[in-house]
């Protein structure tokens, strides 16, 4: 064991066991951020706060949320909403806070994908970004689960079903995973563990990986310039701040990050206090009831493009498609055959997809909330087959690419 000496101070004390000077020191002297970024760089950071905004106020439902199929409805809509102090407040703040949060990670995706932040040494980033992206999802679904009512209801039902694989009718995976032949009380129990405690652990789990993988190839810039961090840092601490390209972590990074971040929280609680409803799905204030189907059955804005995906097409090739739209995110860093890390509008072709691809996300993500009759079918139809012919397409205008 170490030799420990009688500690001066507090600090001391801490030091000595945690080594809290060495952190610090790394944080503001040793690790380098490009200069060359903007604010679309924070958003890794605003995630983190918005995970922990919505850990905070999860802590507080949990202490009046009853997981049964008699109590929830109830627990959920009358003793924390109109019952117990600012129960409104903290539920508002965590439904605002789960719907935001999937804005925040889309434009952190996008803004990955525009400046080919994937690319040759950062694959992990990606794919562990990519399980995160994944986790909340399911984090999100099994949350909806939680208020039971109508849409939790029908959209577990929806969703589960899925499992079934179409024509390979595997319905005893359905009733595995619902613990019962329709959703009930296992379900909802099993779910509510998900929410509050299996997920939640992944997610901090893979926050951690994520920043880890971060650490050697640093992070990206708005040129996709190849630094070389020593030779710069070297240049920042011989006082030349000017013509170094890296900035310190802390203070440096960190006073931009918590400016924008301070932006955000301004229209967070905004949205929290003026507009929460456009995060609160009207049906699901009647309570859930297998009896009675509702007319319209559709996810949470955040899925809709990948459900749309699965809609416009037979029972099958639907399954696959929808199969598709999950994985091939993760693929990107080996789809695109280009060694160019640069902004998409100085890579030719690559521009084009880019935004062919946000935008047929945006007609899916329209087309999903509307109800699958006469055009509105067919627009999803053909948005869905660009989706798909777009990853097609990518490494074959991406291998055409000009070396830079
Ligand atoms: C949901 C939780 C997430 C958190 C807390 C998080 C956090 C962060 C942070 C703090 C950074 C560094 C600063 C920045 O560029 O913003 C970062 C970078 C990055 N993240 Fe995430 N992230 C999350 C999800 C994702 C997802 C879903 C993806 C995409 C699949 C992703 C891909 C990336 C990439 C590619 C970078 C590197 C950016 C660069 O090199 O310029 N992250 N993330």
């Amino acid at each position: 064991m170490a030799h420990f000496e009688k500690a001066k101070n507090l600090h001391d004390w801490l030091n000595q066991r945690l080594a809290i000077d060495t952190l610090r020191r790394v944080l503001a002297t040793e690790y380098w951020i490009p200069k060359n970024i903007n604010f679309l760089w924070a958003m890794g950071m605003i995630l983190a706060t918005t995970f922990g905004i919505l850990l905070i106020s999860g802590i507080f439902l949990l202490m009046y949320y009853k997981p049964d199929v008699k109590l929830a409805f109830d627990s959920v809509n009358y003793t924390i909403m109109d019952e117990v102090g600012y129960g409104w407040l903290w539920r508002h703040i965590h439904g605002v806070a789960a719907s935001v949060v999937f804005l925040i990670i889309y434009i952190h995706m996008f803004t990955g994908i525009y400046y080919g932040s994937y690319k040759r040494g950062r694959e992990l980033i990606w794919l562990s970004g990519m399980l995160l992206f994944v986790t909340f999802s399911a984090e999100a679904f099994s949350g909806y689960m939680l208020p039971w009512g109508q849409m939790s209801y029908w959209a577990g039902m929806v969703i589960t079903n899925l499992f079934s694989l179409g024509s390979l009718n595997l319905n005893g995976l359905v009733e595995w995973i619902r613990g019962d032949y329709v959703p009930g009380d296992a379900f909802l129990n099993r779910f509510f563990m998900l929410h509050v405690l299996l997920l939640p652990l992944i997610i901090i789990g893979l926050i951690v990986f994520h920043f880890g993988t971060l650490r050697i190839p640093h992070v990206n810039n708005q040129d996709g310039e190849e630094i070389d961090f020593d030779a710069e840092a070297k240049k920042y601490l011989a006082g030349d701040t000017k013509n170094a390209k890296v900035i310190r972590f802390q203070w440096d990074f960190l006073s931009k990050d918590i400016f924008v971040l301070g932006i955000f929280l301004i229209f967070f609680f905004y949205l929290v206090f003026y507009h929460y409803e456009f995060a609160m799905d009207p049906v699901n204030f009647d309570p859930a009831d297998g009896l009675k189907t509702p007319p319209h059955i559709y996810p949470e804005w955040y899925f809709l493009w990948s459900y749309e995906i699965l809609r416009p097409f037979p029972k099958d090739p639907g399954l696959i498609a929808f199969g598709f739209a999950q994985v091939i995110f993760f693929l990107l860093p080996f789809l695109d055959r280009s060694p160019n890390v640069a902004p998409a509008n100085r890579r030719g072709l690559f521009a084009v997809w880019f935004w062919v691809l946000l935008i047929d996300m945006i007609v899916l993500t329209v087309m999903g909330k509307v109800p699958p009759q006469g055009v509105f079918n067919t627009i999803g139809l053909y948005a869905a087959l660009t989706f798909i012919g777009l990853w097609i397409l990518l490494p074959i205008i991406t291998m055409l690419e000009k070396k830079k």
